[in-house]
């Protein structure tokens, strides 16, 4: 018997609907651990689980459904996120501490990095007044589409891969969506350790004046194949073209292919049409539990006003 409910706003698509929804009750730990195998095959199919319904009141209620679920969490310490975040429990932290009016576009989670988590789980404590969905993208869609309209980029990305640049401050600058310092980020106390790391994971650096760090990442896939033989967009190529703008960040010359050449900004126009006209809006409502494959389906934040508070947990 299916653990899945239809719901009014489901996109379809041959293999099934998206995102995967199950409308429940009572403990979702328990439900969770009875049901894990049903749920992962939603999540392999469709790329979101969204768990409405249940009674999951707070972090530690949000923590013990991670728990349930069983798989080790990736770690936010030694990732090279450049999202600032807060810790609430070990396993849950703040999603993005961006201010409310700045969008945060389409991205898999960490793809601008060599180190990235398989999945993702959000939850909503409080459900923003106005504004503050999550919009959900299919990757593997998007890919097939850009295929169609861009055959030659298309190849390109897949044959090229590539690579990101970005400015690190020295501080965490809380204004920017991509704020964490490069100590921080990095994990390192000083420059020396910083370069160390750098140079561990095959990055390209710089030092600023004013003690920020410019980094270029080694060469990237663009896109990925997943174990089922579907091709996903896997990057940061949209975030990247649309928000890596801040006191430090030009997006124009954040990404390039992974031989140095520049990104056709037409070609970057398509990926972004494709990807807008494909997002579902995940609309929150408090104890919404949702659970993402980070291969499969990119999310992002709508700006919002008045409260909002939405947590996650990455799963390694
Ligand atoms: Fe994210």
């Amino acid at each position: 018997m299916t653990i899945f409910t239809p719901h009014p706003t489901q996109q379809s698509y041959p293999a099934g609907p998206f995102p995967s929804v199950i409308t429940g009750a009572g403990n979702l730990p328990a439900f969770i651990t009875a049901n894990k195998p049903k749920i992962d095959a939603g999540l392999a199919n469709s790329g979101t689980v969204l768990f409405r319904g249940f009674d999951v009141p707070d972090a530690k209620a949000f923590d013990a459904a991670i728990n349930a679920y069983g798989e080790d969490g990736f770690s936010y310490a030694e990732s090279l996120s450049n999202a600032v975040r807060v810790n609430i429990t070990p396993r849950v932290f703040t999603a993005n501490e961006a201010p409310p009016d700045v969008s945060i576009f389409l991205h898999h989670e960490m793809a601008q990095t060599p180190i990235y988590p398989a999945k993702l789980f959000f939850y909503c404590e409080i459900a923003p007044e106005q504004g503050g969905a999550t919009p959900l993208c299919r990757s593997d869609i998007l890919w097939e589409r850009l295929c169609d309209i861009a055959p030659d980029a298309a190849e390109k990305f897949e044959s090229l891969g590539v690579r990101y640049t970005n400015i690190m401050p020295p501080a965490p600058d809380p204004d920017s969506g991509q704020g964490r310092s490069w100590r921080d980020t990095l994990g390192a106390v000083d420059k020396p350790a910083a370069e160390k790391r750098l140079r561990g994971l095959g990055y390209r650096f710089e030092w600023n004046k004013d003690e920020s760090l410019r980094v270029t990442t080694p060469i990237l896939d663009a896109v990925r194949t997943l174990p089922d033989g579907r091709k996903v967009f896997f990057n940061q190529l949209i975030a990247a073209f649309r928000g890596w703008k801040d006191a430090r960040n030009d997006p124009s010359k954040s990404v390039t292919f992974g031989d140095g050449s520049p990104i056709d900004m037409a070609v970057m126009q398509d990926a972004i049409e494709i990807a807008d006209a494909l997002s579902y809006d995940l609309n929150w409502q408090a104890g919404d539990v949702a659970l993402l494959d980070n291969f499969i389906v990119m999310h992002g934040r709508r700006p919002f006003s008045g409260k909002r508070r939405v947590l996650a947990s990455l799963i390694a």
